[in-house]
Formats: C-alpha cells, structure tokens, sequence
C-alpha cells in the first residue's frame, strides 16, 4: 500500500506528525509526504522537531499571497507529485486551503482521500472563513472520514455520507501533545524562563483568523491591554502568527505595553509547555482549542462561532466573539471570580487518547491492505 501524506502549514503539520511517524513505523506500507509549505518558516520549526524530511517541497510559499495563489500552487504542484507517484491512497488533515487543494488534485486523478478530523462543522460558510467551507468541500470528495469525536461522526451522517466510511479516531492533537508536554520542561528560551510563572498569573494569546483580521483584532486586542493594565500580576505572552496583518494590529494596540510580551512564533515543544504552565489561554486558533482543554486550562474563545463545542459544553472553554465589552467582562470575570476560574480549570479532554495515529492507520489497512 502506498499512502502519500500532504499537509503544508504548522497545524496540519503537528497533527499529522504522529500519523507519518506510525505510517513510517509500518515497514509494508510505502510512505510518501508532501508538503506544499503554505507556511514556510512555521511549517519547517514542526518539521524540525518530529523530524521528518519531506519527499517533496512544492514551497509554494509567497508572503501575503492569496487563496487562490495557494489552491493554484498546491494543486499544480500536487499533479505532478501525484502522476509520479501514484499513490492508493492520500491523507490529509483538517481545512486549509491546502487541504481543499490536495483533494480536488487527487479527485482529479481518482485516488482515494482519507480526511483526518472530518466533520468538525461551525454551520456558518464565513466562519472561520475559509476552513469551514474547505472542510466542507474536502468532505464531499473523501472516501475514509475520520472523524475525532461522536457528534463530529453525527455531523457527517446528517449530512448523507455512507455511515460505513465515517470512523470515530480521537484527536491526533493529543498524539501529538502527549509526546510533547511533560512536568519538568525546561525552557531553553530566555524570556520564557524569566517569566515568574508561580506569583504572576500569565495569560497565553494567540490570534490570527482571517475573519478577525480588521476591526475585530483591534477590538480583541485592546480589550486584553485593558484588563492587563488593571491588574499587577497579569502578564501576556503572545507569540505572534507571521502574518504581517496581525503584526500591524499588535504593534499598533500593545506598543510600550512591557506588560505584554510578544515574541516570535515558538517552536511546538516550548509552546505546548507554556501552555501547560499559564493561568489561562485566550485564542481564536483551532487547535489550541482543543490543547488547553486536555491540560485543564481556561479558554476564552474570540470567535464568533466555533467548529469545537466539546470545550464550551464542558465549560472549560468561553465563547465570546470579538466585541470589546463582552470580552473584557468574560476575562475580568475569570480573574476576579476564584470559584468561576476553578469551574472552568478541569482537565477534559474529548478529542481522544492519543492513539488515534494507530487507529486510523489499522482503518486504512483493513480498508485498502489487498
Ligand atoms: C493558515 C490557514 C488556517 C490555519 C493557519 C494556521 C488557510 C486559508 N488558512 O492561515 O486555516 O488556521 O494557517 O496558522 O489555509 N506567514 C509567514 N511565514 C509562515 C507562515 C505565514 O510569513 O511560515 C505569513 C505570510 O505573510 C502569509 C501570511 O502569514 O501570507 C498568512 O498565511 P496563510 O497561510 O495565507 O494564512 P494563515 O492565516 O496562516
Ligand atoms: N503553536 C506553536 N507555536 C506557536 C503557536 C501555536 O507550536 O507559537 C501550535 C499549537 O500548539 C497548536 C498549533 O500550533 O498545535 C495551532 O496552530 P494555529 O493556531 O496556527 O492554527 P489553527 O489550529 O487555528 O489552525
């Protein structure tokens, strides 16, 4: 059986690690991975710590390109790695535009899809735009849905596909996180071990949705700073995404803010540490999400909408969208209220028990093995 593996940006890339590593582990499986590097210096920092050297890099990658730059990039570069190849079977994982791509390439050339984290849905087409459409899209040309969680599998037969092919696998993030994150960490990172993680209360940020990008970023932003500002022993470390939009956002609101500390994008292993260390986490990312939740810390989620309710339901996790007050009333709210924090502190973790690299590979084989 001969699987190729695509991915190309820094979160299909953590969750897709364990998936290569147990495909590698397989001696009778031929194991091909592609990346398109939509991402490039965040892409190539996962590569780097689950070593893994792609067969091939269609380094697509141009700074502040488009959707469509990415789609035509991914799915020119794709036909001919796939003509090559010919692959049984393409993986991939989750709702990039390089995830839509690579399966409109291998639709193109009839090769199966497995999708890896199948039928997480938002029900809203712009939010997070453009995954929930990608997702979407990815769905319907897929032959294997791997589906994390029971009401992920519900969505996908809801929606008509063949209950057959839709599996439950669990989360490959907590594959990921469980090789990442131990007790005695240390960082090697200077700013982070001059944080005093035991007297300060510090709060991780990251942002970088597409649809927050604008007024709502600002919004998202300043609303942080002014809490901050209001308490002396809350500290902000936001290890900023790449994307010069967000840069711009940040520089502008935090600017001589030395409470806040915004540092380049760590490498995986430093930031699922300082996850597991921080008091809470704010963030409109995807699979922090699912992270925080599963090392029993708070998350408040500025996102209108979310494709991951199995936090919110289980209140660890706080939808609040982008809108100042809402915001700066949920995050004083968890400083203030001791009881309300501890609510929300419990470790849950519905996204698997980080084996879901295995299971998917074992489908995979009783699927296509003859
Ligand atoms: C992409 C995915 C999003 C995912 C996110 C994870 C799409 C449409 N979006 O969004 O689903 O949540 O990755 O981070 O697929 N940049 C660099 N170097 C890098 C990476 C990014 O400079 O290594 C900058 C570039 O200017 C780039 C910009 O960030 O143009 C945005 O990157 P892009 O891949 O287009 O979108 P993301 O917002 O990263
Ligand atoms: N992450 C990282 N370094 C950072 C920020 C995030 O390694 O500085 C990891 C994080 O642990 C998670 C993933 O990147 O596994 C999330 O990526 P991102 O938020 O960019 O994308 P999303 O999950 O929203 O698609």
């Amino acid at each position: 059986m001969k699987v190729i593996c695509v991915f190309g940006t820094r979160p299909e890339a953590i969750k897709m690690a364990p998936i290569v590593k147990e495909l590698k582990r397989r001696e009778h499986i031929d194991t091909v991975v592609a990346v398109t590097a939509q991402h490039r210096e965040m892409l190539d920092q996962v590569l780097k710590i689950f070593d893994i050297e792609p067969d091939y890099d269609m380094n697509i990658f141009k700074s502040g390109q488009s959707l469509t730059d990415i789609t035509v990039g991914a799915l020119k570069g794709l036909e001919e790695i796939l003509n090559e190849e010919k692959p049984d079977v393409l993986l991939i994982q989750g709702d990039t535009t390089t995830v839509f791509a690579s399966a409109v390439a291998a639709f193109y050339r009839q090769i199966k899809i497995g999708h890896v984290e199948a039928g997480l849905r938002s029900d809203n087409l712009y939010s997070p735009y453009p995954e929930e459409a990608n997702r979407r899209l990815t769905s319907v040309l897929a032959n294997f849905h791997f589906a994390p969680t029971k009401s992920n599998r519900d969505n996908l037969i809801r929606e008509g596909y063949d209950e057959s092919k839709v599996y439950i696998t669990g989360n490959t993030v907590i594959d990921a996180l469980k090789y990442a994150v131990s007790q005695n960490y240390e960082f090697e990172e200077d700013i982070l071990n001059k944080i005093d993680y035991q007297n300060k209360r510090v709060v991780l940020l990251t942002s970088h949705r597409r649809e927050n990008i604008g007024k709502p970023m600002e919004q998202i932003f300043s609303a942080v700073r002014d809490v901050v500002e209001e308490y002396d022993d809350v500290e902000v470390v936001f290890p900023i995404h790449l994307n010069p939009k967000v840069r711009e956002i940040a520089k502008k609101v935090f600017e001589g803010k030395d409470k806040i500390h915004i540092i380049e994008p760590l490498d995986y292993l430093p930031f699922s540490n300082l996850m597991n260390k921080v008091h809470l986490v704010i963030t409109d990312s995807g699979g922090i999400q699912e992270e925080a939740p599963a090392l029993g810390k708070p998350v408040i989620v500025v996102r209108e909408e979310t494709e991951r309710m199995e936090g919110v339901l289980a209140n660890t996790a706080v939808l609040v969208g982008s809108d100042y007050d809402k915001l700066y009333k949920h995050f004083k709210e968890l400083l203030d209220d001791e009881n309300k924090y501890k609510e929300m502190a419990h470790a849950i973790n519905p996204y698997g028990d980080g084996h879901a690299a295995t299971k998917i590979i074992d489908i995979l084989e009783k699927e296509l093995g003859n």
